[in-house]
């Protein structure tokens, strides 16, 4: 029979069990490369004691940023994309060239395209005042996305920090994984897998085209020669075509910009599936979820177009994904003290 000491230590130690779990849930199906396992080091609390106000700081800067130009809102989360998408979210984005780093800034889908630094570091220099040396510029990313979707009107994600920044930047990546926006729907759907992505986060993250512009040059190709044959884009709406013709002439004009979603290009809901119903997506990575011939896909597209809930569950799913892409934890990479240089170059 066992002793009551016995059945005590048991339900001890079943208690200490059950409370490592609560504390240490599975961890959320997450985005790794092959080969590599979970991230169990970032946590939603990471900061609590070191920085409690973190995000508090982070969007007061915003509101003012976003008060000033509604468009960064925009610019600020597709920062977290293009840091992700290359060597993890670990800030690389944000490099300048300097000894030893060819900045990413300079790779062709950055480059006269990202923005939304001058806030960064803004926020950053904030962080810096109130938590010296404690929140990382990927952090820092990640947290002026959310930030940015909230304040467009989207919806609010629990993201997991601790992230540490990278040494270097890789430009030559940048241009490998970044996906251009005439890309096939099969070759879109490649890019995201490279990064432990699926078709549901390709259809849900692509949503983020609810806001911000996009320059012509970016779209020109469907206006004029979608298929190399001097002929528009066939799944181009007709009255959508001709704006987009008046605005981008087929010679010249390359930096004027237009919204991706243009009825309602500074909020955060559903419209840019409604748009791609009606053949009104911006860009031909856009439109193909629809027109592409992927029924998994389309039927995604139909759904979020007719359920905004449905889009921004999915939404929150797969940029949490998105943001535990390879992330330098613990004693890999450092807490750079200015996100534009890594501390050997200060
Ligand atoms: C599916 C593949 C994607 C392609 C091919 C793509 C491509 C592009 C292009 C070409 C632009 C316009 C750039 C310019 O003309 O200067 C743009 C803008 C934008 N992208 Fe994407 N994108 C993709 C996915 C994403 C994802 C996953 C996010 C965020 C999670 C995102 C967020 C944005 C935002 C918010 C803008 C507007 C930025 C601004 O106004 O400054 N994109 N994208």
């Amino acid at each position: 029979m066992a002793s009551s000491k016995t059945v005590l230590a048991a339900i001890f130690t079943a208690s200490l069990y059950f409370t490592a779990t609560l504390a240490f849930p599975a961890h959320h199906e997450g985005a790794y490369p092959i080969g590599q396992s979970p991230k169990p080091d970032l946590s939603p609390d990471y900061y609590r004691a070191t920085c409690p106000q973190a995000d508090e700081i982070v969007v007061s800067v915003l509101k003012k940023a976003i008060a000033k130009e509604q468009r960064i809102a925009a610019s600020l989360l597709r920062l977290l994309f293009h840091d992700c998408f290359v060597q993890g979210c670990d800030a690389s984005v944000l490099l300048d060239d300097n000894d030893g780093v060819v900045s990413e800034k300079n790779a062709i889908p950055n480059k006269n395209s990202i923005r939304g630094f001058e806030v960064i570091d803004e926020i950053k220099a904030a962080l810096e005042e109130a938590c010296p040396h404690t929140v990382s510029c990927a952090d820092t990313i990640a947290l002026a996305a959310r930030g940015s979707t909230v304040l467009s009107g989207g919806p609010y994600w629990e993201i997991p920090l601790g992230r540490k920044d990278s040494k270097t930047a890789n430009m030559m990546l940048a241009n490998k994984n970044l996906p251009p926006p005439n890309a096939t729907l099969h070759r879109l759907v490649k890019f995201f897998q490279r990064q432990g992505l699926d078709k549901v986060d390709l259809v849900a993250l692509s949503g983020s085209h609810t806001i911000g512009m996009a320059r012509c040059v970016s779209f020109k190709q469907r206006l004029y020669n979608q298929h190399r044959d001097n002929k528009p884009d066939k799944t181009l709406e007709k009255l959508f075509y001709q704006t987009l013709a008046s605005v981008c002439p087929r010679t010249g004009g390359d930096s004027s910009i237009r919204p991706l979603d243009f009825a309602s290009p500074a909020k955060f809901d559903n419209t840019y599936y409604k748009l791609i119903l009606e053949g009104r997506g911006l860009l031909n990575s856009d439109q193909v979820l629809w027109t592409g011939n992927d029924p998994e896909i389309a039927e995604l597209v139909r759904s979020y177009a007719e359920n905004e809930s449905l889009f921004f569950e999915h939404y929150v799913n797969s940029i949490i994904k998105m943001g535990n892409i390879s992330p330098l934890t613990g004693y890999n990479g450092e807490i750079r003290k200015n996100c534009r240089v890594a501390n050997k170059n200060i």
